[in-house]
């Protein structure tokens, strides 16, 4: 026994000494002598070493993505940005950037500076380091996104509070005061952007900046005079310390090797290409070191030289990329690695000592694989998770205690749909599968999407983030949603009376009074005027149709499907390019614009208004030419003052020909050709509401010019947009630099 634990602690010991000797060797690689540089090109600049792939003006470097320029003041230039540091071993480099800020006094108001880099062109292979870089959000309720082409990431600095014994703390980074939150992989270009509702407008005696800056998370450390003074722009304003990746070459080893429009890279004898999903670059075989980039930049290591990181207890005799150790005549390597004179070892020994080692590696191999699986889940889901913005998300709700909203695991969600279930299924939509599901015993409706676009999937927690506080008795509720998955998953309240499609359109044939029809419609309004003014930008729900309108138990409407809808846009960039949205229902406009507003959504109402009064479908294939599409059918009739043909004979009495009147006009208005000329959701609810009130009044229908005045002009009232989202203008002092 006692034999047996010798023999495997030799064992061990061997290991970790293969481990150390691997890593030495790897880390020595990196150790270079003089810096590699085409012939009759400079190699330093001031005191920054300037190696190849890199080059001081265009024939010096591999191609002109690593173009650098030395000024007479010995600044070393990419692009306007100030090189600082290269590592060629590493893949990395340093440079100055910008930081940006947001400060208000009632002087000057608001005033911003919004600085970006950006990269991305076809001929630079850099990245900001996704290790080595963190977006950093400084102040007193500041909210800061960093836009790239290909993410959106956002963090919230909270302010102090000393009820909650939450205060900022020197060298804490986690919220309060200060929030910090990873790169993506793979960002060439960012702008800086605030969140204008998160200012310092009301904490600005104490607090009267907010900061922003993707910046080395090592070069950073949090201090609370960040907070109250200028200190952190004054010192990182045009001096901000970034770590950038680079390849050269956004290509994979076997791309770049048979390119023809660059170079290949790794020129040197003895060296190897190593790619990654950003490109490719290369380095020196084990036991060489140099400059891959350069014919014969990798030279031999000789090891013997060097008897710390290559121990050596006997004979050392270096050979082309290697060494070896040999012992003397009548001595032998013991596994420490030292030399010893021979004994007579019984056959026993090693037997035992082998079996021992293949049971350990055995064992070591499959937990291993084990946990290597575990961690590729786990990060698989991380990685979505982030995608989906999930950890602005998790922020935000950390700050808000309270707040209703829940983020829930892919587990949590199989287990209440009994596994999406096709039997659980209560309905198909547009954009995806909504299933029943019971979660702690209460009903909800899970609805998970078919797909997502890009630019869905980078604005989802921003969107969840806004969507989550939406509280109105006409919209039905989001309680969470789950990130973790490749296709974000939703979760709303449960809605049992189904849809106002079914009532209207459904085989009952129920007779459903004017009355219920103009509070379902009203109900309907209020909701959507609602998402229209609860957020800014405002939430477009562009999908409103009779089936995305519920009905609870009372018949009450209960607007759903706005988690599909995106985020009014607030940068040309960013306009949707894909017109979406159900036949019948769609604004005209918008289908030659690509451009979904407020006015989509109204024209999209009036189809429901028009389909409240006809109890026809918005669009019917079986029709004729023109009348396939209910709202042209309208207009037509409308047009030649047959419409009475056309309304729903169950309503059709005397009592009720005014209110179908004024609500057919309603609908004309909502269906102008001109979004411009609709009326506002808000003007629509109102108007309404003030059809419903004059209907409960016995008097209102005796005499008619009285109920004219009580409803109001339309004409002279509805048409103007009263400007009620209008853009507030920010000061922008253009602190801007790249590429
Ligand atoms: C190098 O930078 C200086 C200063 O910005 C500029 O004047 C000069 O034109 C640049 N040279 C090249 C080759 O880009
Ligand atoms: C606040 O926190 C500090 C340290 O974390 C603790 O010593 C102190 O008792 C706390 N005060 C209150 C009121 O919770
Ligand atoms: C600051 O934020 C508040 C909401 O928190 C908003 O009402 C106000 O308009 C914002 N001020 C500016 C100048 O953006
Ligand atoms: C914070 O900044 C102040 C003022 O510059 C300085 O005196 C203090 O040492 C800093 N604290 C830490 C922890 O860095
Ligand atoms: C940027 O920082 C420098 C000091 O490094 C300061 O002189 C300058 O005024 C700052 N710029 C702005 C716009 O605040
Ligand atoms: C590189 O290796 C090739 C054969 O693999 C050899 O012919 C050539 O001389 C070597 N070049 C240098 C510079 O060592
Ligand atoms: C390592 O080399 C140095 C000088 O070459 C020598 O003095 C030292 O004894 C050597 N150490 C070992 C462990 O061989």
């Amino acid at each position: 026994m006692v034999k047996l634990i010798i023999l495997s602690s030799r064992l061990v010991l061997f290991l970790s000494s293969a481990v150390w000797w691997c890593w030495t060797t790897l880390a020595a690689a990196g150790d270079v002598g003089p810096v590699a540089v085409r012939p009759g090109c400079q190699a330093r600049c001031g005191d920054i070493d300037v190696p190849y792939p890199f080059g001081i003006g265009s024939r010096c470097a591999i191609h002109s993505g690593f173009v650098l320029n030395c000024t007479a003041t010995n600044r070393l230039l990419t692009g306007t940005l100030e090189v600082t540091k290269i590592s060629e071993p590493d893949g990395k480099f340093w440079m100055n950037s910008f930081a940006s800020r947001q400060c208000y006094s009632p002087a000057t108001g608001m005033e911003y500076i919004n600085a970006w880099v950006n990269f991305r062109t076809s001929s630079s292979p850099f990245f900001f380091s996704p290790v080595d870089n963190n977006i950093i959000v400084i102040g007193c309720n500041s909210l800061a996104y960093m836009l790239s082409n290909s993410y959106t990431v956002g963090c919230l600095a909270t302010c102090d509070d000393s009820h909650d014994n939450t205060t900022a703390k020197n060298g804490v980074c986690a919220g309060i005061g200060c929030c910090q939150v990873d790169v993506p992989k793979g960002v060439q270009n960012y702008d800086s952007f605030f969140n204008e509702n998160y200012n310092t407008t009301q904490t600005w005696r104490k607090y009267p900046c907010n900061y922003m800056a993707v910046m080395e998370t090592a070069a950073f450390s949090f201090n609370t005079t960040y907070l109250t003074t200028t200190e952190f722009f004054d010192r990182y304003n045009t001096s901000l310390p970034v770590v950038m990746d680079w390849v050269i070459s956004k290509k994979t080893c076997k791309e770049a090797k048979e390119d023809t429009t660059l170079p290949y890279g790794c020129i040197s004898n003895n060296s190897d290409c190593i790619e990654n999903e950003l490109g490719y670059r290369c380095k020196c075989s084990r036991g060489y070191k140099g400059n891959p980039y350069v014919k014969g930049g990798c030279t031999d290591i000789d090891e013997c030289l060097d008897n710390v990181t290559y121990p050596c207890g006997g004979i050392c005799t270096n050979t082309l990329g290697n060494y070896e150790c040999s012992c003397p005549q009548g001595k032998h390597m013991t596994d420490s690695g030292v030399c010893m004179p021979n004994q007579k070892s019984t056959w026993v020994m090693p037997l035992v000592g082998a079996s021992v080692g293949v049971v350990i590696l055995v064992i070591g191999i499959s937990c291993s694989c084990y946990y290597r699986e575990r961690r590729k889940l786990h990060k698989i889901k991380k990685k979505y998770f982030q995608q989906h913005g999930g950890f602005l998300l998790f922020e935000e709700m950390k700050s808000k205690q309270g707040i209703a909203f829940k983020i829930f695991s892919e587990e949590e969600l199989e287990q209440a749909t009994n596994k999406f279930d096709e039997q659980q299924i209560l309905g198909h939509g547009g954009h995806g599968t909504v299933y029943k599901g019971v979660l702690k015993s209460d009903v909800v409706a899970v609805k998970r999407c078919t797909t997502i676009d890009e630019q869905q999937k980078k604005e989802f927690g921003k969107e969840m983030l806004i969507l989550s506080q939406i509280n109105h008795r006409n919209i039905v509720k989001l309680l969470g949603c789950c990130l973790e998955v490749q296709v974000p998953i939703l979760v709303y309240e449960f809605i049992p009376n189904g849809t106002l499609f079914h009532l209207i359109h459904g085989d009952h044939g129920q007779h459903i009074s004017l009355s219920t029809r103009l509070r379902i419609a009203h109900e309907s309004a209020e909701a959507v005027a609602y998402l229209h003014s609860c957020a800014s930008p405002p939430i477009l729900h562009g999908d409103i149709k009779s089936s995305n309108i519920l009905l609870d138990g009372d018949y009450m409407a209960k607007v759903s499907d706005f988690g599909a809808s995106i985020l009014a846009p607030n940068d040309e960039s960013q306009f949707v390019t894909l017109v979406q949205g159900t036949c019948g229902y769609l604004d005209p406009e918008y289908m030659q614009t690509c451009q979904l507003t407020e006015k989509s959504d109204v024209y999209s109402f009036g189809v429901v208004l028009l389909e409240l009064l006809t109890r026809k479908k918005a669009f019917n294939l079986e029709g004729l030419e023109h009348e396939k599409s209910l709202s042209m059918k309208f207009l037509s009739l409308m047009k030649e003052g047959k419409l009475v043909d056309i309304f729903d004979v169950q309503i059709q009495n005397d009592e009720n020909i005014e209110y179908i009147q004024e609500t057919a006009a309603l609908a004309r208005q909502c269906l102008e050709m001109c979004g411009e000329n609709r009326p506002t959701m808000k003007e629509v609810a109102e108007k309404l509401d003030r059809l419903r009130k004059a209907m409960q009044h016995p008097w209102a229908h005796q005499n008619p010019e009285e109920l004219d005045s009580l409803l109001g002009d339309w004409s002279a009232e509805g048409v103007v947009n009263t400007g009620n989202f209008s853009i507030e203008k920010e000061v922008v002092t253009g602190l801007k630099s790249g590429r």
